[in-house]
């Protein structure tokens, strides 16, 4: 049997997710690498085990159920068990493109809440099973604050001009499915949170960033490493977030 704690994550080629996983290794966690290029995963796991860490790569597409049915067939093998689930996969075409609400394309609507939205309940549903057999499992959606409605509606905060309706709505969405989860899970003792990196320098969110991925990872590294986690909670470095 497996006696390490394992976590798993997704989107973790490059980016926090990358250095979510390097965290949870020094936490002592297996740390399974999720990406949706096997390549960019092997590479990625290999850079992490050159410095010593206990990583393990799996290709894992959030959009694309085979895939995540055949990572928890090898999970399963493997650990028999899963204890934490970072489900940080994401994207954004707005921000690159500053598309207004009116000028998005419905393709573009959709494939975003493919990979935020739908890929994260795909994922949470095939890993349930691993996750009620850790004695204290944690789900940790990698949201955004905007996200959050009560943000966004308040002309006086910095995030009320990001009108990118893709990406904001299905943060929105994520945080809705965080909540339902974490109602219907209490009974197995699982906690389920939303999580706002804050502003981080990586491929999404340029170099104008003030945060560095460091910082970027430690909400969700604290909710998966500390003792009685909190559940249906909306979570930044600062504290809580409104919905
Ligand atoms: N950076 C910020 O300021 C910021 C702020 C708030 C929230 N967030 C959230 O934090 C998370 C990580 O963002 P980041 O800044 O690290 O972005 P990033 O550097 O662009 O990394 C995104 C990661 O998601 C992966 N990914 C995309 N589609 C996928 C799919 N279908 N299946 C599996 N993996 C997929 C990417 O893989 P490829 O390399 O294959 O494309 C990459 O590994 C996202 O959920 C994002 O919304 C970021």
């Amino acid at each position: 049997m497996h006696t390490k704690k394992v976590a798993l994550v997704t989107g973790a080629n490059k980016g926090i997710g990358f250095e979510i996983v390097r965290q949870l290794a020094k936490h002592n966690f297996t740390a399974v690498l999720a990406g949706r290029d096997a390549k960019r995963v092997d590479e990625a796991a290999k850079r992490l085990r050159a410095e010593g860490l206990d990583v393990v790569g799996v290709t894992l597409d959030v959009t694309d159920v085979a895939t995540i049915v055949a990572a928890a067939g090898w999970l399963t093998k493997q650990f028999g068990r899963l204890d934490v689930l970072v489900n940080n996969a994401g994207i954004s075409s707005e921000f690159a493109t500053g598309t207004k609400p009116s000028d998005l394309t419905m393709d573009a609507l959709r494939t975003t809440y493919d990979t935020n939205f739908f890929g994260v309940f795909a994922v949470i549903q095939q890993m349930l099973p691993l996750l009620r057999k850790s004695a204290s499992a944690r789900i940790i959606n990698q949201s955004s604050t905007l996200g959050s409605l009560g943000v966004l509606s308040d002309p006086a905060t910095p995030y009320y001009g990001t009108n990118v309706l893709a990406y904001n709505s299905s943060k929105t969405a994520l945080n809705a499915l965080t909540l339902a989860f974490s109602k219907e899970l209490a009974a197995d003792h699982i906690a389920v949170n939303s999580t706002c990196p804050g502003w981080v320098k990586t491929d999404m969110g340029s170099d104008a960033a003030p945060r560095n991925v460091e910082q970027g990872a430690a909400i969700a590294v604290k909710l998966a490493t500390m003792d009685n986690p909190p559940s249906g909670k909306y979570l930044d470095d600062a504290g809580e977030i409104q919905w």
